[in-house]
């Protein structure tokens, strides 16, 4: 088994129904909140294709036809902004339209968990490794989370998860791996637990939504029993294959905003907006100003 294959095509799974950000996903798919000026969806995009990545295969669900529209070409849009003189934004627009074939959009049909939307992608991927990013989780650093990935797998081959570090307490909210040792700039995941309880996790190692996965993944999957939360989880499946196959880690050297969660949310904007060459100064400052009335205001009550 040549587990060594150029990775090509990246899943993006987008079915979710973002419960947690009503009443603002009532119309719209949580995916297309915006950090700063860009849907979240378009982060992973553009982290995908930075590193290199051929062919994205969205899987969505019922009500996400924005997610596909956003993809899609506007010529009527560009031609007005043309004539608006507006160059610059038709110019980016045209940088971050996908070549023609290059996504492909599949439905996962139940709300059935992680595993079951990846498994949806099977016939799309096809018998090839395939790059996963949860567009939740947003990577904030020098380079993206999957280019570091497609490092470690281009030196080391098999299954590759991108990981950070949490919080002792936090570790219920994620996917656990345990810590082998060093291979090349990560190191070999020993085990994989999905959301322990904080006493039962074997390190604070999380998985942060990045992923390099050999295509016998689906075949697990296919009949993968439901697990936390009873859902079809991905981490279990994974658990099953790393008897058969490597899997190794890599501490992402960025760190990722949690976007599934309001907190994680509102500073990934923070964050992305202090970076803007066109918007950071201003940011500092009102962010700052905001602050300090905040705590005068506090301690006058
Ligand atoms: C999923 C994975 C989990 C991972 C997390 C990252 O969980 O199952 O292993 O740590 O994404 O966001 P979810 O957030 O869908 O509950």
């Amino acid at each position: 088994m040549d587990l060594r294959k150029p990775v090509r095509k990246a899943v993006i799974p987008v079915a979710g129904n973002g419960t947690r950000f009503l009443p603002a996903t009532k119309a719209m798919p949580k995916e297309m909140l915006t950090v700063v000026d860009r849907p979240v969806v378009q982060y992973a995009v553009d982290e995908a294709r930075q590193a290199g990545i051929e062919h994205i295969v969205f899987v969505t669900s019922r009500n996400k036809h924005s997610i596909e529209d956003h993809f899609d070409d506007t010529p009527e849009l560009l031609a007005s902004l043309e004539r608006a003189g507006k160059t610059r934004m038709a110019d980016e627009l045209r940088e971050l339209l996908p070549p023609a074939g290059s996504v492909s959009f599949t439905r996962q049909q139940a709300p059935l968990g992680l595993g079951h939307a990846v498994w949806c992608a099977r016939d799309l991927i096809g018998d090839e490794p395939f790059a996963l990013l949860l567009p939740d989780m947003l990577c904030y650093g020098a380079r993206g989370c999957v280019a570091g990935l497609i490092d470690l797998y281009t030196a080391a081959g098999g299954n590759v998860l991108g990981v950070e570090q949490c919080e002792p307490e936090e570790v219920s909210s994620y996917g656990i791996v345990a810590r082998g040792e060093n291979v090349a700039h990560g190191f070999a995941v020993t085990g994989m637990v999905e959301k322990p309880k904080p006493a039962e996790a074997p390190s604070n190692f999380y998985l942060n939504g990045r992923y390099i996965l050999q295509p016998e993944i689906f075949d697990i999957l296919a009949t993968q029993p439901r697990g936390a939360g009873n859902e079809i989880q991905l981490t279990d499946a994974m658990l099953t294959l790393s008897g058969r196959q490597p899997f190794h880690a890599h501490p992402y050297e960025g760190r990722t905003f949690d976007c599934g969660s309001k907190l994680g949310f509102i500073e990934a904007n923070v964050a992305f907006a202090l970076a803007r060459a066109d918007l950071g100064e201003a940011v500092y400052a009102s962010v700052a100003d905001l602050i300090r009335k905040h705590d005068t205001a506090s301690r006058a009550a």
